[in-house]
């Protein structure tokens, strides 16, 4: 597999044998770490620069320690600091990044904006997370899923809550083309967009997954291997939609009852993080005294239960990205 130079935007843009390639290598690249193996020469000497425009604790951390694993330096660039779109255009900072750096990481609102960086820049980008998808976030998904079950062909995925997201959207593909079969279980009006459903299907005809449009929790969830949900509220949406989130996803929640409902005590727990499952973050506290609402996409139960497989599935995000990283620059 040869992805030197290749972008890493959307999962569309890869096979599944390039995607499969990816996950093998990241747990290859895994092994070698918890073996003491160093790969700091591998690209010591380059530079990447990573851009945020949206806060992060995960992809921040796993692009700037995987960097230094590769011998490569990296700069941050905050959400704030940087003339971004305020006084610079996407295409001018792309020429300007691509003049001083190997690659560049991007993290912030329309795909459209990564999109452009990768065509004017010319150096690999990566998507870090925008409004339509989360690539990485998917790799270390499927990584954690073949360490648990040890693969990832028929495994029954039920995504709950607000699959027309970029969670939602980037699960659907991926599921597609791994040959995972994919359920998306919220309200019809969460359901992913109807043309990215049909490129999904047309992926799952050569996959053998099935994908299935669900409204009844219950229903939805009968032999499910993994459940999977995510924040109803994302990053860059504006805090009076809570009300009407809590309204339509409420009955979305995973806890205790939904995943006794999969009928299968082997059914794992997956979430990107970070998760409204208490009071204990200031956004938590704050929709639980409007709301009333101690607990929302899942409950501490779940979260804290045996089920969990949340924080394998956080350590394999550096893992992943490092392959990314080692197999594009
Ligand atoms: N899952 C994820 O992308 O986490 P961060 O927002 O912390 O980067
Ligand atoms: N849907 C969430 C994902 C966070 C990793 C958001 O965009 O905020």
């Amino acid at each position: 597999m040869n992805l030197k130079g290749r972008n890493f935007l959307k999962l569309i843009d890869f096979t599944s044998e390039e995607i499969g390639g990816l996950i093998d290598y990241a747990a290859e690249l895994k092994r070698d770490k918890k073996n003491g193996v160093d790969h700091t020469d591998m690209h010591r000497g380059k530079n990447i620069v990573l851009i945020f425009e949206k806060t992060s604790t995960r992809t921040r951390c796993a692009f700037e320690v995987a960097a230094h694993d590769l011998g490569i330096s990296a700069t941050y660039l905050d959400p704030s600091c940087s003339q971004i779109g305020k006084k610079e255009s996407i295409a001018d900072t792309a020429r300007v990044l691509g003049r001083m750096f190997d690659g560049i990481e991007y993290r912030g609102f329309g795909q459209e904006i990564v999109e452009e960086i990768a065509k004017y820049s010319g150096v690999p980008v990566w998507n870090g997370l925008t409004n339509e998808f989360h690539p990485t976030q998917i790799l270390a998904d499927f990584l954690t899923i073949r360490e648990h079950f040890g693969r990832l062909k028929g495994i029954n995925f039920v995504y709950m809550g607000d699959a027309r997201y970029n969670m939602g959207n980037s699960l659907m593909i991926g599921c597609a083309k791994m040959g995972v079969n994919f359920t998306a279980c919220a309200p019809s009006a969460y359901f992913p967009d109807k043309k990215l459903i049909d490129l999904s299907l047309s992926y799952a005809k050569e996959s053998g997954a099935s994908l299935h449009f669900i409204e009844d929790p219950t229903e939805a969830v009968k032999g499910a291997d993994v459940i999977y949900t995510d924040v109803w509220v994302s990053m860059g949406e504006p805090a009076e939609v809570w009300q009407e989130r809590i309204e339509a996803l409420g009955k979305y929640q995973v806890n205790d009852r939904l995943m006794a409902a999969t009928g299968n005590p082997d059914c794992v727990f997956m979430h990107c993080l970070p998760a409204f499952h208490d009071t204990k973050t200031e956004t938590g506290a704050k929709v639980c005294e409007k709301f009333g609402r101690t607990e929302m996409e899942v409950t501490d139960s779940v979260f804290e239960s045996k089920a969990s497989i949340v924080f394998d599935e956080a350590e394999n995000r550096m893992h992943t990205i490092k392959a990314v990283i080692a197999a594009t620059l």
